[in-house]
């Protein structure tokens, strides 16, 4: 595919050049066995995770999100969500439909968060939140009812229980003062008060993957395990009680968010990890932490990309060794063009040209080979760490075989032409005794949040009957 439509000698000079950038491009691939080793890893870590003591050195955090229960399909009602955790925060009114089986969206919308409130004191945040909150309600005529309300927070929490979770560090460019360490659903009650002007129900906290579990969960109820590939990347799957020491309670279970991005934190992935890993996380504004997402998600691809490109043009590989000044400028090639540069070489080459660079067919195609190794890494990466997963949960059940479904979400397995392909592929391999399907979640974290707090009520009920 990397000569196809090339004469005989352009194809010669392609062969020549590739073999020498095959040094570069060698420690990126990961052979099976590579991934079994580092599937084998992440299984230690996960248990590391989930123990009363060896959790709080754990890089692995395994938090308990007192989700116990994926849908019945008995859920029932309207609900409010909100969703912070990008550049925009949503507001959302979700009606869950028992007799069509369904969740509707009933109405949303987007409020902008500037950038100086992403990283102002925590309270200007909060009060922000309420407000944008109020005002949905008052034009969409909800200002009377006290609706429940699920918030979907994609930042590593320390649940206490559904209603409680502290903020263990901010992440994705907010960096709100005064929010570490806080109760997050303590904030934006008090702000909600502050304003006397309206009020909510019962509130249930839940990260990205727990909605994303959680709206495929009323497809299908198999589903148990939600996962993320976008700026982040992340898993959460239903654990048995008795092993999540942490939470009192041997029977039923949990689902755990794993935060999988924090593998390696310890230093257990520097074999595999390439000297433009270690640049990447060396420039990022959290060095040391989350390691394994750092190969893997949006928020950095694009970036290992630019390093590797500008290394091989240093070296002569690449448009005559000329670089250009966009090029050189951290941020500038963006993730998504990995995905419309391996989409077509005349992307590959419109895009070049807007980085002003002077680019021959060779180039266009040796940046397409560059751009195709950083994507499948991620892509067998992700595979590894999902395998370890169906894995552990085919080991608790004790059973010879799985059957089990993945809500996943996220712009780099949406978006990317052959990403999810080669996720899948890959971990079938790595997870022979598992039979896995994907599905790809509507909104999970705005419909997901919302079956969240459903299941928590229909619970609460059962236990008061
Ligand atoms: C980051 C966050 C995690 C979130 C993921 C995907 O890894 O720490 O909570 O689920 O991004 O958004």
């Amino acid at each position: 595919k990397l000569a196809e439509n090339m004469e005989a000698g352009a194809r010669r000079h392609l062969l020549t050049v590739c073999v020498q950038v095959q040094r570069y491009l060698e420690r990126f691939h990961l052979s099976l066995e590579r991934l079994q080793d580092v599937s084998a890893r992440l299984k230690k870590d996960l248990v590391r995770g989930l123990g009363k003591h060896s959790h709080q050195r754990a890089p692995v955090k395994m938090l308990p999100t007192f989700v116990r229960a994926t849908p019945d399909g008995t859920e029932n009602g309207d609900f409010l969500a909100l969703d912070l955790g990008g550049t925009n925060f949503r507001v959302l009114h979700v009606r869950v439909v028992e007799e069509e089986q369904r969740v509707l969206k009933m109405d949303s919308q987007i409020c902008a968060i500037p950038q100086e409130m992403m990283l102002g004191p925590g309270e200007e945040l909060f009060n922000h939140i309420a407000a944008c909150l109020g005002d949905f309600l008052v034009s969409r005529g909800l200002k009377g009812q006290t609706l429940p309300l699920g918030f979907t927070f994609s930042f590593p929490c320390e649940q206490k229980e559904i209603d409680k979770s502290i903020l263990i560090r901010w992440t994705k460019g907010f960096r709100c003062s005064g929010v570490e360490g806080q109760d997050v659903v303590k904030l934006l009650r008090e702000a909600i008060h502050r304003r006397r002007d309206y009020d909510i129900g019962s509130v249930a906290m839940v990260n990205d993957t727990v909605g994303t579990m959680m709206s495929c969960g009323y497809r299908d109820r198999s589903c148990e395990i939600g996962m993320i590939i976008g700026t982040g990347t992340n898993a959460c799957y239903m654990e048995e009680m008795r092993n999540v020491k942490r939470v009192e309670g041997e029977d039923g279970r949990m689902c755990v968010n794993t935060e999988w991005g924090g593998f390696g934190d310890d230093g257990s992935l520097k074999d595999i990890q390439t000297e433009f890993d270690v640049m990447v996380d060396q420039m990022s504004i959290n060095t040391g932490v989350h390691t394994f997402e750092k190969m893997i998600s949006g928020m950095y691809l694009g970036e290992i990309v630019r390093l590797l490109l500008v290394k091989l043009t240093e070296d002569k590989l690449l448009f005559d060794g000329q670089t250009s000044e966009t090029l050189l400028t951290p941020g500038k090639f963006e993730t998504k063009f990995i995905s419309e540069i391996e989409d077509g070489l005349e992307n590959a080459q419109n895009i070049l040209t807007e980085l002003g660079l002077k680019w021959d067919d060779v180039d266009s195609r040796v940046v397409r080979l560059c751009c195709d190794t950083v994507s499948s890494r991620s892509a067998r990466l992700c595979a590894a760490a999902l395998a370890t997963v169906v894995n552990r949960i085919r080991t608790n059940r004790n059973v010879d075989r799985l059957k089990t479904t993945v809500g996943v979400d996220g712009t780099v397995y949406r978006k990317h032409p052959n990403f999810s392909e080669e996720l899948q592929a890959t971990v079938r391999l790595l997870a022979p005794k598992c039979d896995i399907t994907f599905l790809v979640s509507e909104d999970g974290s705005g419909k997901g949040a919302a079956m969240v707090t459903a299941v928590a009520q229909r619970l609460a009920l059962h236990s008061c009957l």
